[in-house]
């Protein structure tokens, strides 16, 4: 889908399809949609009288313009009560409109600009929105069909504007809203992707192309590299697996060299989870192909930041491997020593994300990151208690929390916090290591970022879970059924607001 900015009169562009809105409870409709109200002789406020139209958020009208304006067709889109709009609204509702149009073979789409000057959303945050919702709600991963989708694509979306005073600040919030979209459906694609086409072999491979594409630096340490740092708990992970294990480092500089801040951001890169001896259920084991979505979101976050090139050091680390269970793996019971010296008893094998994780946050440390975001599918217990809605966060630095917070806002991705109480670290005690990798069946999310501490240690660092929240089972607004690309939004958000700091 290629989407513009064009300037003129909704009413008198040739297009097959135009999108105009109504929020809940509006009788007589203004703006773009009065327009086309009166142009269209009142079928709008008619629809309205007669109740089939409530501008409920979501609800999408149809009508055929006979001829009687430019459009082929008019499509009204419900916003919801007013009080409750905002930005994702417009991502949602764009999701929703664009697949219900590409469904009826809608080649080309005219959009007037949802949200513009509503509620302190300026015309460049809506065309952002416009065209992220409108990028992610169209994704589909269908690359392993040798049959092509029923529907084709929409080519065409353009926003068309009358005030010629905002083309430019659209123009930026679409461009803006692209690579965001891209990066996030980027990282659904690799989590989409079935693990015997996704190993840390090919994630590498991908890091590396996405460097090349945004002018990042890029480096993949091998298994022996690995063991000459240290990085003893990788190892252990990757002992049960023919895959050989990567450790991949990407780098922006935008602030120079001699910058005194250098964000990291690690992401797990468990590419297969069959949870290693401490072997899991057959039943829906097939999801832990997208155990490597955290590492997904950090390649495609650093992809955006390529483009979107904000002042600020970022660094992108992702400890990537298999978890299986083959001859030669860890077994419960083992120890093995992370690159920071601390030495871990195996308790269960299945607890392996926080395992690279222990490595890959001692190597931020090592290499002089001044604040680590880690963001990691690695524990069913979120899913307990946060369910599919939010991701859960915890961290040691209040304010970073809330940074990552406050950029989850922003981008419509939903964070809670929870607890990092000294309490909870007795679960993780090891009667023969210095800490074992799981801490009992209670608050088993917070006991897994507890043991993660140890290995932050004093730098300020923020936790990421987003075992509920790396996937979607139903297709609703912008989320496709599949990988959600969560929370590669809020990442680059995050990113754009340390750099302004
Ligand atoms: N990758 C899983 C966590 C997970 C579960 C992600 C469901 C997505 C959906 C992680 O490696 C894991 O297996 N965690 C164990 C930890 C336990 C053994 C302490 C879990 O949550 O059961
Ligand atoms: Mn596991
Ligand atoms: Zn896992």
């Amino acid at each position: 889908m290629e989407i513009t900015v064009v300037q003129g009169n909704i009413t008198e562009l040739k297009t097959d399809a135009v999108v105009v809105n109504l929020f809940e409870g509006v009788k007589q409709p203004g703006g773009g949609t009065g327009a086309v109200d009166m142009a269209l002789d009142r079928a709008i406020s008619n629809l309205i009288a007669d109740g089939e139209l409530t501008g409920k958020e979501g609800e999408i009208v149809q009508l055929h313009t006979m001829g009687n304006i430019a459009p082929k067709r008019v499509v009204v889109v419900g916003l919801g009560k007013k009080e409750k709009f905002d930005e994702d609204t417009v991502r949602r509702v764009m999701g929703g409109v664009c697949r219900n149009l590409r469904a009826k073979g809608v080649r080309k789409v005219a959009t007037i600009v949802h949200g513009a000057g509503i509620g302190g959303m300026d015309a460049g945050q809506a065309a952002c929105a416009i065209a992220e919702g409108s990028l992610l709600g169209t994704y589909r991963f269908s690359k392993h069909r040798t049959t092509a989708p029923e529907t084709g694509e929409i080519q065409t979306l353009k926003l068309v504007e009358v005030d010629d005073s905002k083309l430019a600040a659209l123009e930026a919030g679409v461009e803006k809203g692209k690579v965001i979209a891209e990066a996030a459906n980027l990282a659904r694609d690799m989590a989409n992707e079935p693990a015997n086409y996704m190993t840390p072999t090919d994630m590498a491979a991908m890091a590396e192309r996405v460097a090349e594409e945004s002018g990042l630096e890029v480096e993949v340490l091998d298994e022996i590299q690995m063991d000459g740092l240290g990085m003893g708990a990788i190892a252990g992970v990757a002992k049960g697996t023919h895959q050989p294990p990567k450790f991949i480092i990407l780098r922006y500089r935008g602030a120079g060299d001699g910058a005194d801040k250098n964000i990291g951001l690690v992401g797990k890169g468990v590419t297969f989870d069959s949870g290693g001896i401490s072997l899991k259920p057959a039943g829906n084991m097939g999801e832990m192909k997208g155990d490597m979505s955290g590492g997904a979101s950090v390649i495609a976050t650093m992809g955006a930041i390529g483009k979107l090139k904000p002042k600020i050091n970022v660094t992108g680390l992702v400890p990537a491997s298999e978890n299986l269970p083959g001859g030669a793996a860890q077994k419960p019971g083992d120890v093995v020593r992370a690159m920071n010296g601390k030495t871990i008893e195996i308790e269960n094998t299945d607890a392996e994300g926080r395992l690279l994780l222990a490595d890959a946050l001692s190597y931020g440390r090592k290499i002089g990151l001044t604040s680590m975001v880690d963001i990691a599918t690695l524990t069913g217990a979120i899913v307990i208690a946060l369910g599919h809605v939010s991701s859960g966060v915890f961290g040691n630095d209040q304010d970073l929390v809330e940074s990552v917070i406050g950029a989850g806002k922003e981008a419509g991705e939903k964070i809670w916090q929870l607890p990092l109480f000294d309490e909870y670290k007795e679960q993780n005690k090891s009667d023969v290591a210095d800490v074992k990798n799981t801490g009992g069946r209670p608050a088993g999310s917070i006991t897994a970022a507890q043991f993660l501490s140890e290995f932050s240690e004093d730098t300020p660092w923020v936790h990421l879970d987003i075992a509920g929240t790396f996937m979607s089972s139903k297709t609703k607004g912008y989320v496709v059924k599949g990988a959600t690309g969560v929370p590669v939004r809020t990442l680059i958000n995050y990113v754009l607001s340390q750099a302004e700091e």
